[in-house]
C-alpha cells in the first residue's frame, strides 16, 4: 500500500480515488443493436466495487463501417442508445466511480464480411492482418462525415452521463492510421506532414469543443507502431504537444498495431491453440495443417519483449514534453511497479487491462495489501477468443 497511489486526484474535474485505471477492454457484451447489456452493467459494477479509479469502456463504434469484427461491439452511433448507457453510468456512479467511454472507428482493421460494408482508410493500402479487403481511400466528404460522427458520438457520451470520452488513436485503428505514414500516404491536406496527418484529430477536437465546451476528451495514442516508415517516439511527442494545444484532457500511452499480433498485449508464448480454434485466419484451415502448424507457431514465433512495463519509456518521454496528465498502459501487473512508475517516473496514472479481466477487484486487493501482483498469466486467450465470445479469463485453458 502506498499513500500517493491511493491519494485522490482530479483529472480535468473527474474525481479519481487512486491512480489505477481500467484501460479500455472490448467486452463483447452489447446486444444486436450495439446497446449495453445487463452483463456489461454487472461487470462495471464489479470493477467499481473493486475500487478502480476509473473505468474506460471497451471501444464503442461511431459509425457502421467502422464497427469491429470482434464479437458484439458497443455502438454509440445513434441517440436511441443514450437511455441504455445512462443506466450504466448511473449504476457505476452509485459507487463513486467515474466511467469514461472510449470511442473508435476501426478503419481498415475490420472485415467487410462482418460489417457488410466496404472498409475505409486514409489510403487504399491492404492491412497485413485483415488482408481480405483492400480498404477504400476516404474522400474529403467521407473524412468530414467521420469527423461529424465522432462529434455526435461525443455529444451522446456526455448526454449519457459518462464522466469523459476517450478517442482511440492507438493500435492501428482509423485515427491511428491517419497519424502513421505506414498507413497514410495521402498527398492532400490529410497526409504528408505531421500537421496534416493530425488534422482529422484537431478537427474532431475543434468541432466537439464547440458543442461540449470543456467536457473531458482524453486520448489513447501510439508512441510507436514498429514500422519502418510508421509512428516513432519523436513524432509521437510532437503529436502529444498538438493534443495538448487542442485541449486534450489526458494522454494514455500505448504502442503497436494489430498486424504485429500480440505486440499490444504481450505474452511469453503465442496462444496458438486458441488462434487455431477462434481466429478467422486459422480456424478454417484443414485439421492436418493445424496439427502441424500449432507446435511450430508456439515454439518458433518470437514474441515481443519486454513483457512488462513495455510503454513506460515512451510515456516518460511524452510526459517530459507536455503539461497534461499522462497514463501509461501495458504489462503493469504489480504494486511495486505501479509505485515505481508513479513515485519515480513522474507519470500521473497507470492503467491495466488483463489484470482486471481475471480480478475486477484487484485494486482493492492492492489497497488492503492482501495481494501485490496480478494473477494473470498473460496467456492472451481472452484477446483471441473475444472474436467469438464475450470477454472472460480462460487462464490458459481452451473452452
Ligand atoms: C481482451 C482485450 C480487449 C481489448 N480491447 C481494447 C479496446 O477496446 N480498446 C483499447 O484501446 N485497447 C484494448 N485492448 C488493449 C488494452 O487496453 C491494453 O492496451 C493492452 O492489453 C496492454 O495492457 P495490459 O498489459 O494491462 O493488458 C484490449 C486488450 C485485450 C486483452
Amino acid at each position: 500500500m502506498n499513500n500517493t497511489i491511493f491519494e485522490p486526484t482530479l483529472l480535468s474535474g473527474i474525481k479519481l480515488k487512486n491512480k489505477i485505471i481500467r484501460s479500455a477492454t472490448h467486452e463483447g457484451m452489447a446486444d444486436e443493436k450495439g446497446f449495453p447489456t445487463e452483463n456489461l452493467k454487472n461487470l462495471y459494477i464489479r470493477l467499481a466495487k473493486g475500487e478502480v479509479a476509473a473505468i474506460i469502456t471497451g471501444y464503442a463504434g461511431i459509425q457502421a463501417d467502422g464497427k469491429s469484427c470482434l464479437f458484439a461491439m458497443l455502438m454509440i452511433d445513434n441517440d436511441a442508445s443514450i437511455p441504455a448507457y445512462r443506466e450504466i453510468t448511473n449504476a457505476v456512479h452509485e459507487y463513486s466511480t467515474p466511467i469514461i467511454m472510449q470511442i473508435a472507428h476501426c478503419g481498415r482493421q475490420t472485415r467487410s464480411k462482418i460489417t457488410g460494408l466496404q472498409t475505409v482508410a486514409p489510403s487504399a493500402i491492404r492491412d497485413g492482418f485483415y488482408s481480405e479487403d483492400i480498404p477504400k481511400e476516404l474522400s474529403e466528404d467521407g473524412i468530414n462525415e467521420i469527423i461529424d460522427n465522432f462529434v455526435s458520438a461525443i455529444i451522446r457520451v456526455k448526454q449519457a452521463g459518462f464522466d469523459g470520452v476517450q478517442l482511440l488513436l492507438a493500435h492501428g485503428y482509423l485515427l491511428a492510421e491517419f497519424l502513421s505514414s505506414y498507413s497514410n500516404n495521402r498527398k492532400d491536406h490529410w497526409g504528408g506532414s505531421t500537421e496534416n496527418k493530425y488534422r482529422i484529430i484537431s478537427e474532431i477536437f475543434k468541432r466537439a469543443k464547440e458543442q461540449v465546451g470543456d467536457y473531458p476528451i482524453l486520448v489513447k495514442m501510439n508512441a510507436h507502431d514498429g514500422r519502418k516508415n510508421g509512428m516513432k517516439i519523436e513524432e509521437a511527442v510532437r503529436i502529444a504537444q498538438m493534443l495538448e494545444k487542442s485541449g486534450c484532457a489526458a494522454i494514455e500511452v500505448s504502442g503497436g498495431i494489430m498486424e504485429d499480433g500480440l505486440y499490444i498485449m504481450r505474452g511469453e508464448k503465442l496462444p496458438a491453440d486458441a488462434a487455431m480454434e477462434y481466429n478467422f485466419k486459422y480456424k478454417n484451415l484443414p485439421g492436418l495443417v493445424k496439427t502441424i502448424a500449432k507446435p511450430i507457431l508456439k515454439t518458433f514465433m518470437k514474441q515481443p519483449k519486454p513483457l512488462l512495463k513495455f510503454n513506460l519509456d515512451s510515456a516518460i518521454q511524452i510526459k517530459k514534453a507536455i503539461n497534461i496528465p499522462v497514463i501509461v498502459v501495458g504489462g503493469i501487473n504489480n504494486i511495486d511497479d505501479i509505485n515505481y512508475i508513479i513515485e519515480n517516473q513522474n507519470i500521473d496514472y497507470v492503467s491495466m487491462c488483463r489484470p482486471f479481466i481475471i480480478e475486477p477487484n484487484i485494486v482493492s486487493k492492492f489497497h488492503k495489501g492482501t495481494q501485490t501482483k496480478s494473477k494473470c498469466i498473460m496467456c492472451n486467450y481472452c484477446a483471441i477468443i473475444c472474436e467469438e465470445k464475450p470477454l472472460k479469463c480462460y487462464y490458459g485453458k481452451l473452452p
